[in-house]
């Protein structure tokens, strides 16, 4: 009998109203609009306005759009992960919080904090769940309102970020389509040059970790630049030579969304032609944990049953990885 691979059977995404555009940004900061546009492929990005508005309602958002395409009942959804820097609370788990918003009542849940390579990290976390035969239907949730841990007087990394979330479904696939490799990495000695200092055990907040800006993200651009350039190309390259694919024989890359050169960069290593490049940068910025599948949402209907997808990521950490995966239904099917 064929093994039991997990596949994405559907997609949901949502991205808040509010458009931040790089005009606003340059009475903000000192920055420029081209700067922007020229150093990272970004013109404008989401944010999500509104008191006690956390990160959970941008993912329930994206939730009932899957469930609603898949014509999925709530409540037979059986596990709930969700990725994320930027959860509702400390504790309990968001994942918890958009089972109880949208009525998962039979589905447990837990959160997966891997910075940016949060959601392939869940993604391939989740499908042992599938691939073992004890689940049939899990949402993964990639989401974060970056914007609630970003100082706007930070030119180096207000310029980058957004708010948004997309969520996908996996169910149980016998006929070889869903995931079929993954190669997941992290070293911590990263952790000096991207990072949200304040806020957890080893820091709690107090009125001078407040005042010294400290609960919102640093990050040293041109190292995790460096970093990042080299490790999602070798990554992304290695998981197509370990399945002896080249570039003609992948239809999409999807990646995570940080910085235009450095997914330019992953697609030529890969011998990708720039129109199999999923990007969506350029309205969205840096998502974090959103990015991913909120491109699978926006390429939806364009994908086909059979088309291999290498989707990578790199982030804090530092973590960064690649997976391999078959697309398991033709896109033009979609109604919505
Ligand atoms: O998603 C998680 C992983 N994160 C990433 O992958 C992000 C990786 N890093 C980056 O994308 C880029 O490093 C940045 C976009 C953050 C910065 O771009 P860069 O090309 O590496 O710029 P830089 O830091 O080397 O700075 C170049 C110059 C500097 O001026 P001087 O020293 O050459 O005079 C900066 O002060 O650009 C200046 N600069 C800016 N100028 C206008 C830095 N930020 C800005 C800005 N506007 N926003």
């Amino acid at each position: 009998m064929e093994k039991i691979r997990a596949a994405i059977t559907g997609v949901g995404g949502y991205v808040p109203e509010y458009i931040l555009n790089n005009q606003e940004l340059e009475n903000l900061v000192e920055t420029t609009d081209e700067w922007i546009t020229s150093r990272t492929g970004i013109t404008e990005r989401r944010i999500l306005k509104g008191e006690g508005n956390g990160t959970s309602v941008m993912a329930e958002q994206a939730v009932w759009d899957v469930l609603k395409k898949t014509n999925t009942d709530p409540l037979e959804i059986e596990l709930v992960i969700c990725a994320t820097v930027t959860p509702d609370m400390i504790f309990p788990a968001t994942a918890n919080i958009i089972c109880d918003k949208v009525g998962m009542k039979n589905a447990w849940g837990f959160d997966i904090e891997a910075a940016c390579s949060g959601f392939i990290y869940s993604l391939a976390t989740a499908s042992k769940f599938i691939e073992t035969g004890t689940h049939k239907k899990v949402l993964v949730i990639g989401g974060d309102k970056m914007s609630s841990i970003i100082d706007y007087t930070d030119r180096q990394t207000c310029i980058i970020f957004g708010d948004g979330a997309g969520a996908v479904l996996l169910e149980p696939n016998t006929e070889g389509l869903g995931l079929q490799d993954s190669i997941l990495k992290s070293d911590g000695a990263g952790r000096q040059y991207l990072y949200q200092k304040a806020g957890g055990s080893a820091y709690p907040p107090t009125l001078d970790t407040v005042q010294k800006r400290e609960h919102y993200v640093h990050q040293e651009g041109q190292t995790v630049f460096k970093f990042a350039v080299t490790n999602m190309a070798d990554v992304s390259y290695e998981i197509m030579q370990r399945n002896n694919l080249t570039g003609d024989d992948i239809q999409w890359l999807v990646a995570h969304q940080a910085n235009k050169r450095i997914i330019d960069a992953t697609a030529n290593r890969m011998g990708l032609s720039p129109e199999k490049v999923m990007m969506n940068i350029q309205k969205f910025g840096n998502t974090t944990n959103g990015t991913i599948p909120l491109l699978l949402q926006e390429w939806e209907k364009q994908l086909k049953k059979g088309d291999n997808l290498v989707i990578s990521a790199f982030g804090g950490g530092f973590t960064w990885g690649a997976l391999y995966l078959k697309w398991a239904y033709d896109g033009v099917s979609i109604n919505q």
